[in-house]
């Protein structure tokens, strides 16, 4: 078992300790979060924006979500990984979510799975966990129905909003889901939330009041171009240092510069024979 499995992750918002997730789609970045000590990664849909440059995650299949799962499951000894899965891939009935879900795990390696959605789900929910397929939820705002929203905005606010989220978060818990992502929800409401259930919360953009953080990692490290939401931080520039390498690449090829005799074979190391013939 890995050091960070539904036990582990129970206990650690028992004792009161925060849970670091990162987004991650592929086998040498999961390498390094895996040994970084983060506790779980989420292969999230995301990857329709961030992988395949599509506006949106709709367009995202269960084939490509294996496939990326696969990449990212083999670069994990420790962390929890769960793996999204994509629109209308569980949508239609609970008989084609568990066949999906199936395939997920058997075909990847990774260690659950994650759909959004609230009280509508649960039928779901409960035909997936029955399987003993560990199964994250994702409430608030779910992109996966950002054209039902109007766009990418906060969910929960208001009364009525707030009752329903908090209702969509106790079913999914009763349902069996071992955790809940709470996207874009008000801080005080994912408190709440936090504290009303058993089961861990994972926020982003929901404040610091939930049992845990998950980022996207293009964001994290400052790779994303352009304008990110409020809520996230980028932690490095790494955006702007492969840019930089790759123009020095470029402009080293051209010059000459690259290769130098240091990354040039000497004439014994390369097939003496041939070139005295
Ligand atoms: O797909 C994703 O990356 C997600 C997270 C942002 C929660 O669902
Ligand atoms: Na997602």
């Amino acid at each position: 078992m890995k050091q960070n499995n539904v036990v582990t992750l129970a206990a650690m918002k028992a004792r009161g300790e925060k849970i670091s997730q990162l987004t991650c789609y592929d086998y040498s970045t999961a390498r390094l979060m895996d040994q970084a000590g983060i506790n779980m990664i989420l292969v999230g849909d995301s990857l329709g924006m961030t992988m395949q440059g599509y506006s949106d995650t709709l367009p995202v299949t269960l084939e490509e979500m294996i496939l990326y799962g696969r990449s990212v499951a083999r670069g994990c000894r420790n962390a929890f990984v769960v793996l999204d899965m994509p629109f209308m891939s569980y949508q239609v009935s609970p008989e084609q979510a568990l066949a999906n879900a199936g395939r997920m795990m058997k075909e990847t390696g990774v260690d659950g799975v994650k759909l959004e959605g609230g009280e509508g789900i649960c039928p779901q929910i409960r035909a997936i966990t029955a399987a003993g397929i560990p199964v994250c939820a994702h409430v608030g705002m779910t992109p996966q129905s950002y054209h039902a929203f109007g766009g990418f905005t906060v969910q929960g606010k208001g009364e009525a909003g707030a009752a329903r989220l908090l209702k969509d978060a106790l079913t999914v818990q009763e349902a069996g889901a071992f955790a809940v992502v709470l996207e874009c929800v008000p801080p005080k409401l994912a408190a709440l939330i936090s504290r009303k259930l058993d089961i861990i919360t994972i926020g982003i953009g929901a404040g610091g009041g939930c049992d845990g953080q998950v980022l996207v990692y293009q964001d994290m490290l400052g790779i994303t171009e352009g304008q990110t939401p409020k809520f996230v931080k980028a932690f490095a520039q790494v955006g702007q240092q492969m840019m930089e390498a790759f123009q020095a690449y470029d402009s080293q090829v051209k010059s000459g510069a690259f290769p130098a005799p240091a990354q040039t074979y000497a004439k014994s190391d390369c097939g003496d024979e041939v070139l005295n013939r």
